[in-house]
């Protein structure tokens, strides 16, 4: 009887929890398959490091390229992240005729089309479950469960460890730093944290999701992006004051003329149910014209939970190898010659209501200046707040807006910029009470 055989590249964070489930699930995957699935050898950078996990010595190698071309090895887990070498890897594995399973979605964000290409090309699977929302199913729904529908928006929080410093800093009131080194310990955060706290992997994640849910290529550089790192305590704790809570929303949505796709932290009502998504919990609502609004929620990082995601794959495409059918699957739901380009809108043609704080010196005719600039543009102001005053010191003024358009905001703080009134850059944060 054959046994399927899997070669992985990397052994960290996510290696690990495979390597675990694999020796913890021996008997479930042999009977869900109806074959015996190994993990015959694994990849690292350095043999010599200490490893969580218990896995032969002799079957681990620093030569990657001994995997993807290994005649007995049937699907490639690639766990190691980053564009190259993981990309060349990938490319010559499918061209060894075998099936991929990868949670890389730096990579399938910017260089997703080549790989799609190849793996029609060259009739084999492409797993990518784990590359988004960590043990959350959402390629599965997006690929299956609602592929009879229509999907119009997918909104949620998509970064564990953005979420879990933005839990953090609002429970407890730590500092940014301390909370991210403590998301990384726990092997949430990625490789280089600034993906993570800058907004780049939830755009990554939002690039994959709107391909596959409206049937596009996405070019990435197209992607809004904001980051979490210029949120303070003050803005959590006037956002509660608002009854809002700030989280990072990733956002994927049909409009007019063509789609949203867009990462930004945004203030939204305490009531709603994101807000009380915590920790590196991720939560994503889907909005389909026959399904309606539904939701999903997990854990979105992390060792087990993304294991989880790997091993699902792992098992489908093992199934199809058993079974027959595999290399039948188009890897973005439907063939990519069937599909059409959509324009990606910009921002600056969006509308918001806006949190806006200043730094600005404690002195007659401030206020009015900073109404002057937003009424010069069309913008109305629906609160003001002025905190703390200390002679000669500059203080804080929290502004809310109606709804604006983002250019019109962006021209009057332009003019703000450079005067004596803004002592340091203006904080911006989009309010959605409406998320
Ligand atoms: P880690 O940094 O913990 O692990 C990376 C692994 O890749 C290490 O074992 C490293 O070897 C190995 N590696 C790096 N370069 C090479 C190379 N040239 N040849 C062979 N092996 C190499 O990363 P994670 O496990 O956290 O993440 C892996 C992937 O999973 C990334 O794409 C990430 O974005 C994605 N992901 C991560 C999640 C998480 O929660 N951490 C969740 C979802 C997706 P060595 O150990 O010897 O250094
Ligand atoms: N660094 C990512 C996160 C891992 O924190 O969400 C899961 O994709």
């Amino acid at each position: 009887m054959k046994t399927i055989k899997i070669g992985m590249i990397g052994f960290g964070a996510v290696g690990s929890g495979v390597v675990n489930l694999f020796n913890n699930m021996t008997r479930e995957i042999f009977e869900r398959v109806g074959l015996s699935v190994e993990l015959v050898k694994i990849a690292v950078r350095n043999k010599g490091k200490k490893r969580s996990q218990v896995f032969d010595k002799n079957k681990i190698t620093e030569d990657a390229f001994s995997i993807v071309t290994d005649p007995e090895i049937d699907i490639v887990v690639e766990v190691m992240g980053g564009e190259e070498p993981a990309m060349a890897l990938i490319l010559k594995a499918i061209s060894q005729g075998k099936h991929v399973v990868t949670a890389n979605k730096h990579l399938l964000a910017m260089r997703g089309e080549e790989v799609y290409s190849a793996v029609e090309s060259g009739e084999v699977e492409l797993g990518f479950e784990a590359a988004v929302a960590g043990a959350i199913p959402i390629v599965r729904a997006i690929r299956s469960a609602f592929a009879g529908d229509r999907i119009d928006m997918i909104q949620g929080i998509v970064n564990g460890t953005g979420n879990y410093i933005l839990s953090r800093m609002t429970s407890e009131g730590k500092p940014f730093n301390e909370i991210l080194k403590d998301a990384q310990s726990l092997g949430y955060a990625e490789s280089d944290p600034a993906f993570d706290i800058e907004g780049i992997d939830s755009a990554h994640k939002v690039a994959i999701m709107a391909a596959l849910a409206f049937g596009t290529s996405v070019n990435f550089g197209s992607v809004f992006i904001e980051g979490i790192t210029s949120i303070t305590p003050d803005d959590i704790s006037m956002a509660r004051e608002f009854g809002l809570k700030i989280k990072l929303l990733a956002t994927a949505k049909r409009c007019e003329g063509g789609i949203e796709a867009r990462v930004h932290p945004a203030m939204i009502p305490q009531s709603h149910f994101l807000a009380s998504v915590n920790g590196a919990y991720n939560a994503i609502e889907i909005i389909c014209d026959n399904a309606a609004k539904n939701v999903l929620i997990g854990p979105g990082a992390g060792s087990g939970p993304t294991a989880s995601a790997i091993a699902g794959d792992v098992i489908d495409i093992a199934c199809k190898i058993a079974r027959g059918g595999a290399g039948k699957t188009p890897p973005m739901l439907i063939p990519l010659e069937l599909r059409s380009e959509t324009k990606v809108k910009a921002i600056s043609d969006m509308v918001f209501e806006y949190y806006l704080r200043f730094t600005v010196p404690d002195r007659p005719g401030i206020l009015a200046k900073l109404a002057g600039a937003l009424g010069e543009k069309g913008i109305s102001i629906a609160s003001m707040i002025q905190r703390g005053r200390q002679e000669n010191e500059p203080v804080s003024v929290v502004l809310t807006t109606h709804s604006a358009a983002e250019a019109d905001l962006d021209m009057a703080l332009e003019q703000l910029k450079d005067t004596d009134i803004c002592l340091a850059p203006v904080t911006k944060i989009r309010i959605q009470k409406d998320a």
